[in-house]
């Protein structure tokens, strides 16, 4: 990355603010992925041992400016203790005279946990008056937040007008695996693409055909894309006011000679239930009443035969409705066929919520060379977007330094 890290700076006995993402999943009270918290370490490490005084900070889900006791930091507080195997401290809010007494009280080494930034408007607003509030708590500060750096936050952007600002060990991973998508990949350079809708992916699968050699796509979106190829799917999910957009994306694969392949079977169902009745069908043979839960195997095959000659990969989206356990051999199978493509000396990436949990839920995620902690930010990232985040670090005038098109 083009940009100072932690690693080219003297933090010892120096205030350090940390923007972590730790915006992990919270169901009643209880963290379901711990990855982010988990990601987080090694730049809190590093930090403390060369005798920082840590003052982290995160954002906790979407609370609108308003405090929610569903969303405070606690559990994540409680998670990291566990991980560090030390006392997590926190502070009552964001920002006001109690933090700054807490702070005060720190030593070199020591380490607090700010409570979510988002209870506070001025942090989404990007409020100049709070981002200097946040500053004067600190020398120093390190964007470590990748998840979170397509945010133009006070946290995330405006701190940064205030303090002398560099990267995170995360932050630099992230950008680091992510360009290697963008600046001359090995070919031949696959994506696997799937989700339940096209509409979120126009703009990430316009930039991949201007990179890759194919598309694989899978998921509900698939849908879309036969459905705008005259086929009739029944009661499947098709985002019938994408139709165009779908002809498009084919039109333009075509016009590029890159190869979009989508399913030619697929399992189906009368509904999404996990003791659902389930068949395999040509795409072409979907019955009135079911609906396409998953990639069939005949797909699998293509799918992974294609795949086996891949030098880059980059996945992002499930194949099918993979969180009940008989709709998820598609997705599964892209994972195992992935993570062989890394023994094989590929570079695979795995960007996005959904195939990310899949493939930790394998066991698989040491087995790809990266597995992006940024869902919205890593799309942005590859559709070669500028994050305020990543851009904030950078030195006057630079740019991260990757072509827009491969030539
Ligand atoms: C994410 O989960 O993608 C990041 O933490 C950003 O969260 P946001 O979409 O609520 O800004």
């Amino acid at each position: 990355m083009n940009a100072t890290t932690i690693r080219d700076v003297d933090v010892a006995g120096k205030r350090v603010f940390v923007r972590a993402d730790l915006n992990v999943p919270i169901d009643d009270g209880r963290i379901t992925d711990d990855t982010r918290i988990r990601a987080s370490l090694p730049t809190i490490v590093n930090l403390l041992e060369r005798g920082a005084i840590v003052i982290l900070a995160s954002h906790l889900g979407r609370p609108k400016g308003k405090v929610n006791d569903a969303l405070r930091l606690k559990p994540v507080a409680d998670r990291l203790a566990q991980l560090l195997g030390r006392p997590v401290r926190m502070t009552g809010d964001a920002l006001g005279p109690g933090v700054q007494v807490a702070i005060d009280k720190l030593r070199p080494g020591d380490l607090i946990l700010l409570e979510n930034l988002r209870f506070r408007a001025d942090e989404e607003a990007n409020d100049p008056e709070f981002a200097a509030a946040l500053a004067s708590l600190a020398d120093l500060y390190v964007n470590d937040a990748f998840g979170a750096a397509h945010r133009a936050h006070a946290s995330t952007e405006g701190i940064t007008h205030h303090l002398p600002a560099v990267a995170g060990l995360l932050m630099e991973r992230e950008v680091d695996a992510l360009s290697r998508l963008l600046t001359k990949p090995a070919r031949p350079f696959h994506a696997v693409i799937g989700g339940a809708k096209v509409s979120g992916k126009l703009e990430v699968l316009e930039a991949l055909l201007a990179r890759c050699q194919a598309v694989l796509v899978g998921g509900g979106m698939a849908n879309t894309f036969l459905a705008a190829r005259g086929l009739e799917l029944g009661k499947s999910l098709v985002e019938m006011d994408q139709l165009d957009n779908a002809e498009r994306i084919m039109a333009e694969a075509r016009r590029k000679r890159v190869r979009l392949m989508l399913p030619t079977d697929a399992v189906i169902a009368p509904q999404i239930h996990r003791r659902a009745k389930t068949q395999v069908v040509p795409v072409d043979a979907v019955p009135k009443d079911q609906m396409v839960v998953d990639i069939g195997p005949d797909t699998r095959s293509a799918y992974a035969a294609h795949l086996a000659k891949a030098k880059t990969v980059f996945w992002n989206g499930p194949m099918g409705v993979f969180e009940i356990s008989q709709f998820a051999e598609g997705t599964n199978e892209m994972a195992r066929v992935i993570a062989r493509r890394t023994a094989a000396k590929a570079v695979t990436i795995v960007g996005g919520g959904d195939s990310v949990a899949a493939v930790e839920g394998l066991g698989l995620a040491d087995k790809m060379t990266h597995v992006s902690t940024g869902g919205g930010a890593s799309l942005e990232f590859i559709e070669g977007k500028s994050l305020p985040g990543v851009e904030a670090l950078l030195p006057a005038g630079a740019e991260i330094n990757f072509p827009k098109e491969d030539a």
